[in-house]
């Protein structure tokens, strides 16, 4: 039993890593006003609400599966305070920050409307370092961690991401971004 369980925690912590990438690019994208081949604007903003939500089911799954996992040695305290775990204590702890990170950029996602835009923005803004953190954790922790496969999968997450990330901060973003929002005369 236990062998399946920690089979099927990783299996899931790996999905919820990649659909994770995804959201941060969607979010990317959401952001620059552009749609995408086959998908109109307002419904990249659905697509990446939606798959960070199926994200987060994957990750209740991955801890709740290692925490059944006699072997894997979690207490329910190391879901969200960090840093406390027997098991590889740094990285497994930065799991948990990525966690933290994640509550309280989906609560103020989900109650945008009653904590307002501006706290809205700032907490999404810790969206840029969940991702690397969550990264990280799985490397570290992660029984595949370091094999080539995952790697792989690392590496050309990072790319993508980090792609989006330069796309974001360039001036030709910035400006076209404004000139969707008509706030360029
Ligand atoms: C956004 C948050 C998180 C993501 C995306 C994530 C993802 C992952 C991934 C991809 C792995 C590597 C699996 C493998 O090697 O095949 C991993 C390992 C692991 N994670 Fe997480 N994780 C997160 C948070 C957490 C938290 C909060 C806990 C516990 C409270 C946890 C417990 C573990 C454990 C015990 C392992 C090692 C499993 C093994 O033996 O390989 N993770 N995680």
């Amino acid at each position: 039993m236990d062998e399946a369980l920690w089979a099927f925690g990783r299996v899931s912590g790996i999905v919820a890593l990649v659909l994770f990438t995804l959201t941060v690019m969607l979010g990317i994208v959401t952001r620059s006003g552009r749609p995408l081949p086959g998908l109109p604007r307002f419904s990249i903003v659905l697509v990446h609400r939606n798959i960070t939500l199926i994200g987060c089911v994957f990750l209740v799954l991955h801890i709740g599966s290692l925490l059944l996992d006699s072997y894997a040695h979690l207490n329910v305290v190391d879901v969200l305070v960090p840093f406390l775990g027997s098991f590889k204590p740094f990285w497994q702890g930065l799991g948990t920050v990525a966690v933290d990170l994640l509550v309280a950029i989906v609560a103020t996602s989900l109650l945008r409307r009653r904590v307002g835009v501006r706290v809205f923005r700032f907490v999404h803004w810790f969206a840029y370092a969940m991702w690397p953190i969550a990264l990280a954790h799985s490397i570290g922790n992660g029984t595949d961690g370091l094999s080539g496969w995952f790697l792989l999968v690392a590496g050309v997450s990072v790319v993508l991401v980090g792609a989006c990330l330069l796309w974001r901060l360039s001036a030709r973003f910035i400006e076209s971004t404004r000139l969707r929002q008509g706030r360029l005369t």
